[in-house]
């Protein structure tokens, strides 16, 4: 059973783009109000006092978006100061991110996820919900800037939705020939939205692979990296590609992982809600720490059951009462 060690922390559930494998078409999200969302020195105080005394040392900021939660920038800074963080890093869409990217990698951020679902600005306006302008460019600049700013790895996302952005997997992998970009094609996995696909929705990783295979040929690589991706590479190129095959593969023996939502509900596993902790409200109660990092240690006994109830039986999980856009992926 691999050490569970990274924490993924939603910062908030709120989000500037309406992905259509993210959040159910037309879903009216309730969205947490301010005041339930873990302050910053909340958030400090679980990772220094809780967390990192029980094993944690990775830690990965998403959302919604992160970009948009007032003073990121402080709070990757304290964390990133922390003696005891070994690896901290961010997925985001982003839209945000061109003017930001500098102040993050000062803070000491190194590492970013962005979305890229498509090359086509319409085809990209498509997925992420939004009409009018596109957002394409901004996100470009984005990837450039970051790029530039020096983050690395940098790697992009892609969700494979057939008949939507499947045509383009050999041109988002040639972007990793003559750069240092790493793309990710990711088995689109239905959480609390399957019944928008009738069909199946999602490609096997390997199907993918095959094409690009027959195309350049494919070699396994390896990139540094917390999360279930196999990292392959055309042969030759600078950067490489992450396979996560969470639909035709089953990664939960080596789930390494737990999930902090905005509003301070651990989460033990992505697809069920078995076990949650409502931390926030014992913190605010003034519930000792200790007796916090007790709850947390056992949880993290039983997490191996949890992940494999899912799995096994297909009954104990799937209860989603929260999109992936609040849960943050
Ligand atoms: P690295 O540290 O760079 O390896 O990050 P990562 O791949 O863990 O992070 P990212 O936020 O970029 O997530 C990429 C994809 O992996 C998203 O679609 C996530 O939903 C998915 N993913 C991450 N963790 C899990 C998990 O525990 N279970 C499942 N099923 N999918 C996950
Ligand atoms: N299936 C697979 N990946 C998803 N993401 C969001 N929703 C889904 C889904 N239903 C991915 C996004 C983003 C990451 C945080 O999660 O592409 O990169
Ligand atoms: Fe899209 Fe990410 Fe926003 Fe979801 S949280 S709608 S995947 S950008």
């Amino acid at each position: 059973m691999a050490e569970v060690d990274y924490l993924r922390i939603s910062l908030i559930d709120r989000c500037n783009f309406n992905c259509l494998y993210c959040m159910p078409e037309g879903a009216e999200l309730d969205y947490i109000l301010k005041q339930n969302l873990l302050s910053n020195s909340e958030l400090l105080t679980l990772i220094q006092e809780v967390f990192i005394p029980v094993g944690f040392q990775r830690f990965r900021l998403t959302g919604g978006e992160p970009l948009m939660r007032p003073n990121l920038v402080q709070l990757v800074r304290e964390i990133s100061l922390l003696p005891e963080t070994r690896d901290l890093s961010l997925t985001t869409n982003g839209f945000l991110l061109a003017p930001l990217a500098q102040d993050l990698y000062d803070a000491g951020l190194r590492r970013i996820n962005i979305s890229l679902d498509s090359l086509d600005p319409d085809t990209f306006d498509f997925i992420i919900g939004k009409r009018g302008r596109s957002r394409w460019p901004d996100v470009w600049q984005g990837i450039q800037t970051a790029h530039r700013v020096g983050f690395d790895p940098l790697k992009l996302n892609v969700v494979v939705i057939p008949g939507v952005n499947d045509a383009e997997v050999l041109d988002l992998a040639a972007l990793t020939i003559d750069r240092r970009w790493h793309v990710r094609f990711i088995e689109f996995m239905p959480v609390g939205n399957g019944e928008l696909f009738s069909e199946r929705g999602w490609i096997p990783s390997e199907e993918l692979r095959q094409s690009i295979r027959n195309r350049w040929g494919l070699e396994e690589s390896q990139i540094l990296g917390a999360g279930p991706a196999d990292v392959f590479k055309i042969p030759g190129a600078l950067g490489t590609l992450g396979f996560i095959s969470q639909m035709s593969e089953c990664f939960c023996d080596r789930c390494n992982r737990m999930r902090l939502s905005a509003d301070g509900w651990l989460r033990p596993c992505l697809l069920n809600e078995i076990g949650q902790l409502d931390l926030k409200t014992a913190l605010r109660a003034g519930v000792p720490l200790a007796h916090l990092r007790e709850k947390v240690k056992q949880l993290l006994e039983i997490k191996p059951e949890i992940n494999f109830k899912q799995r096994s039986t297909g009954t104990g999980g799937g209860n989603y009462t929260r999109t992936m856009s609040q849960i943050g992926g």
